[in-house]
């Protein structure tokens, strides 16, 4: 036994790009296809294959696998980036339906599921940018 501690990071638990690939291809079917997830549909481009790729980039990074999104896009500030869109509970919701399914179908080991489950979460929450939503108190006021 060794006293060195070796760190697995969450993109070599789930199987690597090739398991990053089949999630992200398996989530933006269920948007593309979820009567519940036609308002997030809505707001992308009618080609998702580029938003495809950089989600694949940007999630090989933020599980700690190659760093394939800042390199070419800088500090993802994917808040800053969803401001143009209104996200509030239901887009989150429908967000989060279509990411949980892509990984019931795709990521294996229910532990890491369950880690990305409550990091997503997290994500999906923290992106909301409707007016009354708990972070945006201030806002909302006014
Ligand atoms: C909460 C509900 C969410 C909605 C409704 C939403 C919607 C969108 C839309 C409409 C775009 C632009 C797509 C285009 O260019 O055609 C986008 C881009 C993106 N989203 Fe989301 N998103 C959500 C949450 C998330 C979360 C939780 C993540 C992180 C895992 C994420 C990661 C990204 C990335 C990486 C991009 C590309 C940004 C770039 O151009 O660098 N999104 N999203």
């Amino acid at each position: 036994m060794s006293d060195v501690a070796v760190e697995i990071s969450m993109f070599e638990r789930i199987g690597g790009a090739v398991v990053i690939d089949r999630l992200v291809e398996a989530f933006y079917l269920r948007m593309d296809t979820l009567p519940e997830a036609a308002v997030i549909r809505a707001m992308h481009a009618p080609d998702l294959g580029p938003v495809k790729s950089v989600l694949k980039r940007y999630l090989s990074e933020w599980t700690g696998g190659p760093k394939l999104y800042s390199p070419e896009k800088g500090h993802p500030r994917l808040r800053q980036r969803h401001m143009g869109f209104s996200i509030g509970n239901a887009e989150r919701d429908a967000w989060l339906l279509c990411m949980r399914g892509a990984m019931a179908e795709t990521v294996a080991d229910g532990g890491a599921r369950q880690e990305l489950d409550v990091a997503l979460t997290k994500l999906a929450d923290w992106m909301r940018n409707q007016a009354g939503n708990p972070h945006d108190a201030a806002t909302a006021r006014t």
